[in-house]
């Protein structure tokens, strides 16, 4: 379909060949002057691409004389004849780069200033262009990424639709979500002292929806969490919401992998028929993640067994009181020179380690560590033995509480696979990661926090260990994963009180708290609640990982900075005192 207005009948990269001899009427922006000393050629770009305007004054003096007034990013109209352009002057770079238009009309609707930054250039300061954002925009790379969000973002409805779901939009002033961040608050003029929280995810509504009735819900959903920001980490960003009734886990997987077959079209990729799941605790132990990156190998494994016949009496005490070891072996690095290795040990301490202790298998046969004092020669063998070591490879490891142990040995895995070129970028690694514990210990609290969240089903087998072994409960949630990314994460809910009101006191809610934040919820639950489950996917990462760009910024059209501000309007901003006063609220921190 053609992008035809009463200014237009073609977007500038529509017109085709087909239109030789035939009138068009373009408008767009100045995307580039070239005056070649008589003649001068003008390249106009509008949504659609790019077309070649040319004019002579020997042909057409009036349109000159424009032509001449014309600066980059004028916002300009004109009408000609299509003409096919002399073969050596041919673009072969654009789709429209064999056709040109010697207008007999042409109006300039808008002059620009010089941009603060040129346009379609790399190495642009971020922060540069995110003030202007508008002019951003305006650059191929960011609009492509908008259009492809769009493509999958239509692709997503069209496959929900056509499975039954109703898309339900749920409220963004609400009561507080418990996923873990923290809440973005909105003060109440009407209500003194109350505060509205913004949803974290519509979790508690997609649930009550399953209560009303509604079946099949999803929502391209708004989402606020105020917490650290990260590259793939936005203070508001999308997620693709879905919730099923009647449904048990497969059957989520089997919807979500049916979407994903459907997307992962857009580029070219058939995803497998089945995606591959494996547990959480097989994802920690091979990969020291619970969002690996399978496009390449360097497996993890264990050397405690070895290390408990050893003389390496401080890693023995870790193991002692609950820690683990986990060895990977890098293949051809035991040429490092001894500052390299040294290196290597300080990226490890930084990533949280107390220590990194290393292998090295050299040329000649010999084994070459500063742990070898602790381990016999068959204590040495056997672990070159796991680790299939060969002449030319480093074996590390790392003993400590299992979170610090998965969570060094987890990156320095992935650094390796970027510093040796293990990970191919064209490959598509899709996975489940399934069976995530129910609880984990927050230091910061003093007390078991939901892995998930609180509505999420303990897995059957495991029930009564929410009361006498939290730590080893595992839940029925489950994380879509993709080259490294968690793409989105669901679970199995409750849909007993009984079970509810059991993990609420797991995770030290006392009842009046438990009354006071879910009591709506525990109600509706006691008119008759359907078996249902459900996931979320982040849109924002789906579309920066299948636009192979690092940062979720740029596939969001106004996106705010690592501080959450948004450098274009200049928010947050301060408030005045009149509207402080009507929302009943006074700052105790000066700012200014
Ligand atoms: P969860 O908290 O795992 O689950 O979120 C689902 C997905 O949302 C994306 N995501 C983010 N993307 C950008 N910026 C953020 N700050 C951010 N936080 C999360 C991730 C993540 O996998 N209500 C549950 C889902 C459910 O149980 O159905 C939920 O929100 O890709
Ligand atoms: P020493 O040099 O005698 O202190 O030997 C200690 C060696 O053990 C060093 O190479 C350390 O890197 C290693 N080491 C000590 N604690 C740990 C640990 N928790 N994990 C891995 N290696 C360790």
């Amino acid at each position: 379909m053609l992008t035809t207005t009463s200014m237009k009948t073609h977007g500038c990269g529509e017109i085709t060949k087909k239109e030789v001899g035939k009138e068009v009427s373009i408008a767009g922006w100045v995307s580039a002057v070239r005056d070649l000393g008589g003649i001068i050629f003008v390249e106009v770009r509008d949504k659609s691409g790019l077309f070649q305007l040319v004019s002579d004054p020997k042909k057409n003096p009036e349109v000159y004389d424009i032509f001449q007034k014309l600066r980059d990013e004028y916002v300009i109209k004109a009408s000609g004849i299509v003409s096919i352009r002399p073969e050596e002057t041919y673009n072969e770079k654009l789709p429209t780069g064999e056709i040109e238009v010697y207008p007999t009309t042409i109006e300039i609707l808008s002059t620009a200033q010089v941009l603060p930054f040129q346009l379609n250039i790399d190495g642009v300061n971020e922060d540069l262009r995110l003030k202007y954002r508008y002019l951003d925009l305006r650059q191929d790379k960011v609009l492509n990424c908008l259009k492809l969000r769009h493509e999958i973002v239509k692709t997503i409805r069209n496959y929900l639709n056509g499975q039954n779901f109703l898309e339900v939009e749920t409220p963004i002033l609400i009561k507080t979500t418990p996923e873990g961040a923290r809440d973005y608050l909105v003060p109440s003029r009407v209500q003194p002292g109350k505060f509205y929280a913004l949803p974290q995810s519509p979790q508690i509504f997609k649930q009550l929806l399953m209560v009303g009735g509604i079946e099949r819900y999803y929502q391209i959903a708004r989402c606020f969490r105020d917490e650290d920001l990260r590259a793939d980490r936005q203070p508001e960003f999308t997620q693709v919401d879905i919730e099923m009734s009647f449904v048990e886990q497969q059957d989520i997987m089997n919807m979500v992998e049916g979407l994903l077959r459907e997307v992962f079209k857009l580029v070219d990729y058939e995803i497998p028929q089945k995606i591959p799941a494996i547990t959480y605790k097989e994802a920690m132990d091979k990969y020291g993640s619970d969002k690996p990156d399978l496009r390449f190998g360097l497996e993890l494994f264990d050397i405690g067994d070895i290390i408990m016949e050893s003389n390496f009496e401080i890693i023995k005490e870790t193991l002692k009181k609950g820690g683990i070891v986990r060895a990977i072996k890098i293949p051809g690095i035991a040429n490092y020179s001894r500052k390299e290795m040294d290196d290597l040990t300080k990226m490890a301490i930084s990533f949280g380690a107390k220590a990194l202790a290393n292998i090295m298998y050299l040329e000649d046969g010999s084994a070459k560590s500063p742990v070898l004092k602790f381990l016999t020669e068959d204590q040495a063998e056997q672990i070159k033995q796991r680790g299939k070591a060969k002449a030319g490879d480093v074996i590390f490891f790392v003993a400590d509480k299992p979170k610090v142990t998965y969570d060094v040995m987890g990156r320095f895995r992935l650094y390796f696979g970027n510093k040796l070129n293990l990970i191919d970028s064209n490959a598509h690694a899709l996975l489940w990661v399934v069976d995530f514990p129910m609880f984990e210990y927050s230091e910061e609290d003093n007390r078991y926090v939901s892995v998930h969240h609180p509505f999420t089903m303990p897995n059957l087998e495991d029930i009564d260990k929410m009361e006498t072994d939290p730590e080893h409960c595992r839940s029925i949630a489950y994380d879509i994963v993709y080259n490294g990314t968690e793409l989105g994460g669901g679970s199995v809910r409750i849909h007993s009180s009984e079970i509810q009101e059991r993990v609420f006191k797991a995770l030290g809610l006392t009842e009046e708290e438990t009354k006071e934040k879910f009591g709506f919820m525990i109600n509706a639950f006691k008119y008759g609640t359907p078996p249902h489950a459900g996931l979320a996917l982040g849109l924002d990462r789906f579309v920066a990982l299948l636009a192979k760009t690092n940062s979720i910024r740029d596939v969001i059209a106004f996106p705010k900075n690592s501080a959450a501000k948004c450098l274009m309007t200049d928010s947050p901003a301060t408030a005045t005192e009149e509207q402080l006063r009507e929302l009943h609220l006074r700052l105790t921190t000066k700012v200014n």
